[in-house]
């Protein structure tokens, strides 16, 4: 766990999102419970494969490849606890939603032959859906009424924090820190853009 003062500049960092998501979400979230613990257990499970995924297509890079293969257990840890909290209230996992969010942030990745473009864009995808959820934790930790789920999203709160750090940390190994700056800065941009184009439910995470 991190110690406060360090969590207060992760958090800040989180403040890096260009439009804060909106207050009524929370009211929304809470009368969802079945559906955003089932929406959250797939983001965790999704975070894992993404990073398995990582470390198959960059495995010469093996600062990439040691960094990573500990957040695979990680995610993994969180998708465990999510089912159990699914388990211990008598509901079922469900299906997987079709995640508009994440689709319309691939939509945004740089493909083609150009390596370095490319991982550039999908670690800060990944930095950026890590900064999203974070966010949205701490907002559910934060206005949640009932204290024991308070305290269950804010675990995974301090852990997101970490988890977008090390995306931009890796970046920065790899590509030029201005270049990962400036990119990161178009990808906040565009983030922002589609966050207003998405409906506000109480069924999902982003
Ligand atoms: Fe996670
Ligand atoms: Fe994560």
């Amino acid at each position: 766990m991190h110690p406060e003062h360090e969590l207060s500049q992760d958090t800040k960092a989180i403040l890096g999102l260009k439009l804060p998501t909106d207050p009524r979400w929370v009211n929304l979230a809470e009368k969802s419970l079945e559906e955003i613990l089932t929406d959250h257990a797939y983001c965790e499970q999704k975070a894992a494969t993404s990073c398995i995924s990582l470390i198959q297509r960059y495995s010469r890079r093996e600062e990439l490849v040691h960094a990573l293969a500990p957040i695979v257990t990680e995610e993994w840890g969180h998708f465990r606890l999510v089912l159990s909290e699914l388990q211990k209230r008598g509901l079922k996992l469900g299906q997987q939603r079709k995640d508009e969010y994440v689709q319309a942030l691939l939509d945004f990745q740089i493909t083609g032959n150009a390596e370095e473009k490319r991982l550039l864009d999908q670690l800060l995808t990944m930095a950026m859906i890590e900064a999203r959820s974070c966010e949205r934790f701490k907002r559910l930790s934060d206005g949640l009424e009932d204290v024991y789920m308070k305290n269950f999203y804010r675990r995974f709160m301090e852990s997101e924090a970490g988890h977008y750090t090390l995306f931009i940390e890796l970046a920065e190994l790899y590509i030029d820190k201005e270049k990962v700056r400036k990119r990161w800065n178009e990808w906040l941009e565009y983030e922002a853009a589609v966050m207003k184009t998405i409906t506000v439910r109480g069924d999902r995470i982003h």
